[in-house]
């Protein structure tokens, strides 16, 4: 669990403070404030890996470079390893263009899992990567899993050519022939991340979707009885199926790797999403992060698991309003202040609706209405409240309500009621 992020000279700000709360941590802020940015350095204190220089197909995850060349730039992080605090600190060599930490086999924070805005993926496992560069054979262990989109369904060759991953298609389709262990994990896992008891995310029979792939096509049964490829599936299943599929497999493998080293499987995890509404509809936008904090149980229960989101969505804030704990959880919020981003670490207040969400801290909209309305009703409130707005303008401002205003608004009540009493209407 990290409980501790600083940075200096590097990324948007000057420097960003951020005390992490055990459980579930959420990132909000505009476009290009650093939410991504964050969670990239988060993955690098954690793993020593940037995602980008692990896998150069990878468009985002690229190495933090310092703002100002000539000022030296350090990433510290604090976190929870095995039962005690430790401290990392790394700090940019300019003439290396790299980060450097100290010197020494630093310790081990647990299973890093990232799933990236664009559909990448990234996983950090102790079992497999822990900086043990050489194997006894002399060939180098892959510092990290890092998918590229495509790589996360087709699979993830090495340098030299052998599969590190056999890709989602193929595992699932093996997975379910097979219909052991790992089939179960992923009906589990998909069941869990599902929108609805209702609508379910489940496994149909395989098919094949072209005479020139030999590949057994999983697919999704469909509410309306159809069995689904999962590659002609929606953009918003897509994503949550390989994540699905990615943390079946990141667990798997694990295991495996824990049995055949003789040791217990990890007890801890971290979990970086970014954008985690991408592509869902509001009603799975309302359920995804109980469903993400819900599903490391399915695969193992009694894990320490901690969840760093970034959103830019009110449904997803408005969705943890009953389950924000103050002590396990918290709220990061990046704004731009006087031409400089700020983060701050917001007090989470319930906000009732999804509504009141936007106008929040959050989000810092006006109102939940488009633009043009916004500018009526900014108008229509002053005419309301000055003595001297002329008629002719009111009755302007009437015909323009009526053009733009839903005719079931509140705001009519209290236009009519003031417009009636002045004469506005007649
Ligand atoms: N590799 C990098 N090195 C230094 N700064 C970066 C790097 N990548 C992004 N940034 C900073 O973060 C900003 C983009 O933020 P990003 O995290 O993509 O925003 P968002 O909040 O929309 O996810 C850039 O304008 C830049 O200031
Ligand atoms: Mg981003």
């Amino acid at each position: 669990m990290i409980t501790h992020l600083g940075i200096s000279n590097v990324g948007p700000a000057s420097g960003m403070e951020l005390d992490f709360g055990s459980r579930l941590n959420l990132l909000t802020g505009d476009n290009g404030l650093g939410k991504s940015f964050l969670l990239d350095t988060i993955w690098w204190a954690m793993t020593r890996t940037w995602p980008a220089e692990v896998n150069p197909r990878l468009t985002a995850g690229r190495i933090a470079l310092p703002t100002d060349k000539k000022q030296p730039a350090a990433i510290r992080a604090s976190f929870s390893a095995a039962s005690k605090e430790t401290r990392c600190e790394s700090a940019f060599r300019p003439l290396l263009q790299t980060w450097v930490t100290r010197q020494g086999r630093p310790a081990n924070p647990g299973l890093i899992f990232y799933a990236m805005a664009d559909g990448s993926f990234a996983v950090w496992d102790p079992a497999r990567n822990y900086w043990q560069s050489r194997r006894e054979d002399g060939k180098a262990r892959p510092p990290a899993y890092v998918f590229s989109p495509a790589e996360v369904w087709n699979g993830l060759e090495n340098a030299e050519g052998t599969w590190l991953c056999n890709g989602l298609l193929r595992d699932w389709a093996g997975w379910q022939k097979e219909n052991g262990q790992a089939f179960a994990s992923l009906k589990a896992v998909l069941e869990a991340l599902s929108p609805s008891g209702e609508e379910k995310l489940l496994p149909g029979k395989l098919t094949r979707i072209s005479l020139d792939d030999a590949r057994d096509m999983p697919t999704l049964r469909m509410p309306y009885g159809q069995d689904v490829p999962v590659l002609h599936a929606s953009s918003g299943m897509r994503r949550v199926v390989a994540l699905a599929y990615f943390l079946v497999w990141c667990w798997e493998e694990h295991l495996q790797a824990r049995e055949l080293q003789g040791e217990e499987p990890e007890s801890r995890a971290i979990f970086l999403v970014d954008e985690v509404e991408a592509h869902l509809h509001p009603k799975w936008q309302r359920t995804v992060i109980p469903a993400l904090m819900k599903v490391m149980d399915t695969l193992r229960p009694d894990k320490e698991m901690q969840l760093i989101v970034a959103t830019h969505s009110p449904l997803i804030m408005a969705s943890v309003e009953t389950s924000f704990d103050a002590a396990l959880d918290a709220w990061f919020d990046l704004d731009l202040s006087d031409g400089a981003v700020m983060l701050a670490r917001r007090p989470f207040l319930r906000q009732g609706n999804v509504c009141n969400w936007l106008t929040s801290e959050a989000f810092d909209l006006p109102s939940g209405y488009s633009r043009e309305v916004e500018a009526v009703l900014e108008e229509a409130g002053r005419a309301l409240s000055e003595e001297s707005f002329s008629p002719e303008d009111a009755k302007r401002l009437h015909r323009r309500l009526r053009e733009v205003l839903s005719e079931t608004d509140p705001f009519w009540l209290r236009w009519r009621f003031v417009a009636e009493k002045k004469g506005w209407l007649s």
